[in-house]
C-alpha cells in the first residue's frame, strides 16, 4: 500500500512512490509531457505526467483539467534542483475528486477590492500562503516565549460590561435584557489573572468600532495582552524588547522561504534582533518633531498620527519606545508619574520603516481612591468597574502590562503596505464579507 503524506514531507520520500491529495494551481503541457503546478495547503510544488507513461487516454484527460481541480495523485518523488522548494513529483497516477470551472482567480492581476470579495479562495494563492504561515510562527513563538518566561495563558472574555480603552469605539450588543460590548481589550481581566497567577497573558480578538480607513487599523484585530504583578514599567520595558526580538529571532529562523516569496530582506529584520532598543520621552519626541521642521504645528500635548510616528521612528534603527505620554490623550488605568503632574508611566513602541505603533503598555495605578476618582471622571458606570476596583483592596500591588497588536506585528515584519494582509478574513470600515 502506497504511503499518504504531504508535500511539504517530499524530502524524506526521495525515489519512494507515495499518495498525496492536492489542487492544481496552473499547467502546462506539450505533446509528450505536462507540467502539473500543485498544492496541498502545506506547500506547492511541481507534478510532471509523462504522456508514454500514463497512456494516451489519461494523458488528455490531464491536458483539459481545470484550475483548482482536486485530486489524488500516486507518483515517484524526485530531487528538482531547479525549483525553490527542491523536489517534484512524477506521476503515475491520478484521480479527480472535485471538479472545478472558473476559478475566479487566474494567474492575471487582480484588482484589490476583488481580491477581498475573494478572500475565501485567495487565501488558496501564494502570497496569503507565506502570510498566514508567518502569522501562524508568530503566535507558536508567542506561546513558547511567553511560556518560557513563566507566563500563564489566562483567556480574557469577548463580550464584557466595560470599556478600557474609551467609550467612543465601542460595539454593542444585546445580552438578553441588558447590554454588552464586544472586548476592546483583555487588559482589565489580565490586571486580574496577574493577582492570581503572577505573570499571565492573554491572546484573543478585540474590536474597536474606529471609523479610521488606514493602512493599519483593523475593525476586528488580535491582541497579546501579558500583564505581570510586582513589575515596574521599566522591566515590563524590557519584557517587551525581548519578546519582539524573539518574535522576529523565529521568523527568520522558521520562515526563510515566505520571507523570500514576499521580497522581505532577512538582513533588515536582523537588525531588530539587536537588544535593546532605544527609548525617548514623550516630551524629547515633541522636541524632535519641532525641530525637523517638518511638523509646524505640532506641540505638547498631541497625539501622534502616522506621520509623527514615521519620522520619529526613522530616526532610530530598531524600535523605539517613546515613554511618558500626556494622561489626556492615555486611558483612566494608567499610572501618574512620580514628580510630573502631566505625564503617565507609560510607553509605546514604535516599528520602524513606517509601521507605528505595535505595542502600548504602562505601569497600573494601584491606589483605590485615585482609581475610583479616575472611573468617575471617565464618566464610567461605577458598578460595572466595582470588581476592577476590588483588586486594589485586597492587597494591591505594583503591576505593568502591555498590549502587542499582532496583525500590527505581522505587517510590519512581512513588510507589507497593508494590515488586511495580515488577518485571514479582514473586517475593514466597509467590509463584513466573507
Ligand atoms: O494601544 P492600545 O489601545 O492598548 C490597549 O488596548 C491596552 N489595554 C493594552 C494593554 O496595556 N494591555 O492597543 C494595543 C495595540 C496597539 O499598540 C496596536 O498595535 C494594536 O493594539 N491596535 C490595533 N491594531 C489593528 N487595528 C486597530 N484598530 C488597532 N488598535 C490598536
Ligand atoms: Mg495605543
Amino acid at each position: 500500500i502506497v504511503k499518504r503524506i504531504s508535500i511539504i514531507d517530499a524530502k524524506d520520500y526521495v525515489d519512494q512512490e507515495v499518495e498525496i491529495g492536492v489542487w492544481l494551481t496552473d499547467k502546462r503541457s506539450s505533446g509528450k509531457i505536462a507540467f502539473l503546478q500543485l498544492r496541498d495547503g502545506t506547500a506547492f510544488f511541481q507534478g510532471v505526467v509523462l504522456k508514454n507513461q500514463i497512456g494516451e487516454e489519461k494523458f488528455t484527460e490531464i491536458k483539459h483539467l481545470r484550475q483548482e481541480t482536486s485530486m489524488v495523485i500516486t507518483g515517484t518523488i524526485h530531487e528538482d534542483a531547479r525549483s525553490h522548494f527542491g523536489y517534484e513529483i512524477e506521476v503515475s497516477s491520478l484521480e479527480v475528486i472535485g471538479d472545478s470551472n472558473d476559478y475566479p482567480i487566474t494567474p492575471k492581476e487582480h484588482g484589490v477590492d476583488f481580491l477581498l470579495d475573494h478572500r475565501h479562495l485567495w487565501l488558496r494563492s501564494k502570497k496569503p500562503h507565506a502570510m498566514m504561515v508567518i502569522r501562524n510562527e508568530i503566535i507558536r513563538a508567542t506561546y513558547e516565549f511567553f511560556n518560557q518566561e513563566g507566563f500563564i495563558k489566562i483567556d480574557a472574555p469577548i463580550l464584557t460590561g466595560s470599556a478600557p480603552e474609551g467609550t467612543t469605539e465601542l460595539f454593542k450588543t444585546e445580552y438578553f435584557d441588558k447590554e454588552a460590548y464586544l472586548s476592546q481589550s483583555g487588559q482589565l481581566y489580565e490586571e486580574a489573572g496577574a493577582m492570581a497567577f503572577g505573570k499571565v497573558f492573554s491572546f484573543g480578538p478585540t474590536f474597536r468600532a474606529e471609523k479610521s480607513k488606514t493602512r493599519r487599523h483593523l475593525i476586528e484585530f488580535w491582541m497579546i495582552e501579558p500583564e505581570m504583578a510586582f513589575m515596574h514599567q521599566e522591566e515590563s520595558l524590557e519584557v517587551q524588547e525581548r519578546y519582539v526580538a524573539y518574535l522576529v529571532q523565529s521568523v527568520l529562523d522558521h520562515c526563510e522561504y515566505e520571507l523570500s516569496l514576499l521580497g522581505r530582506d532577512p538582513e533588515v529584520l536582523k537588525k531588530y534582533t539587536k537588544l535593546p532598543y532605544p527609548r525617548i520621552s514623550y516630551d524629547k519626541a515633541i522636541e524632535m518633531l519641532q525641530e525637523s521642521g517638518q511638523f509646524p504645528d505640532v506641540k505638547w500635548g498631541d497625539d501622534f498620527g502616522s506621520p509623527e510616528e514615521t519620522f520619529l521612528a526613522e530616526q532610530f534603527e530598531q524600535p523605539v519606545f517613546v515613554l511618558n505620554y500626556p494622561k489626556a490623550i492615555k486611558p483612566f488605568y494608567m499610572k501618574p508619574h512620580p514628580t510630573r503632574e502631566d505625564v503617565y508611566i507609560c510607553a509605546d513602541l514604535l516599528a520602524p520603516e513606517g509601521y507605528g505603533e505595535i505595542i502600548g503598555g504602562s505601569e497600573r495605578e494601584t491606589d483605590y481612591d485615585k482609581l475610583l476618582a479616575k472611573i468617575e471622571e471617565a464618566g464610567l458606570s461605577r458598578e460595572a468597574y466595582d470588581w476592577y476596583l476590588d483588586l486594589r483592596k485586597y492587597g494591591s500591588v505594583p503591576h505593568s502590562g502591555f498590549g502587542l497588536g499582532l496583525e500590527r506585528a505581522i505587517t510590519w515584519i512581512t513588510g507589507e503596505d497593508h494590515i488586511r494582509e495580515a488577518i485571514p478574513f479582514p473586517r475593514l470600515l466597509n467590509r463584513l464579507n466573507p
